[in-house]
């Protein structure tokens, strides 16, 4: 992922979430050299996925796929990719945090093998209690 995928990106971001992401949340991670983040690109961008590491633990920051394109595999390349990325630098733990009114996510992320291992209350801006996931590496 470049400054340049920017626009594209929150054409998704927009389309995807309730409450997007704003283009200085993406560059803020973008700017954290311990990150890691992807785009899926296929003729346009259609996917993105960016995980950062913190207390040499790997969280999922944001992965999202265009509405047209979902349920085909891409998620999961994403996801596996940039898993594979954290593993190959011997990082052991993955994990994420998810609205519980995200059904799709939680069992995207179960397929996946991540757990549900806590509740942050009022983590989002909303009120909405976050799901904690986590899996090994
Ligand atoms: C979550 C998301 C990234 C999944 O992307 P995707 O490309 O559709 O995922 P995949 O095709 O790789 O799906 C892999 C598996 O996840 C599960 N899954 C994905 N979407 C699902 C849905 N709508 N309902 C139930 N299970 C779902 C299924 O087990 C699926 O395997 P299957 O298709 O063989 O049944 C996509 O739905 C998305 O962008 N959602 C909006 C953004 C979002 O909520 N991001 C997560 C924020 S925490």
């Amino acid at each position: 992922m470049n400054f340049d995928d920017l626009e594209s990106i929150l054409e998704i971001e927009n389309e995807c979430f309730k409450m997007p992401w704003t283009k200085d949340m993406f560059l803020s991670i973008l700017s954290i050299p311990n990150s890691y983040s992807v785009v899926y690109e296929k003729y346009e961008i259609i996917g993105y996925g960016m995980t950062l590491l913190q207390m040499d633990v790997i969280h999922i920051a944001n992965i999202a796929v265009g509405k047209g394109f979902r349920r085909q595999g891409i998620g999961g390349e994403i996801l596996l990719y940039l898993l594979q990325f954290w593993m190959d630098l011997k990082k052991n733990k993955a994990l994420l945090e998810v609205r519980p009114s995200n059904l799709p996510a939680i069992s995207f992320y179960k397929k996946f093998g991540f757990c549900k291992v806590g509740i942050k209350e009022w983590y989002y801006p909303n009120g909405e209690d976050a799901i904690i996931m986590q899996r090994d590496l």
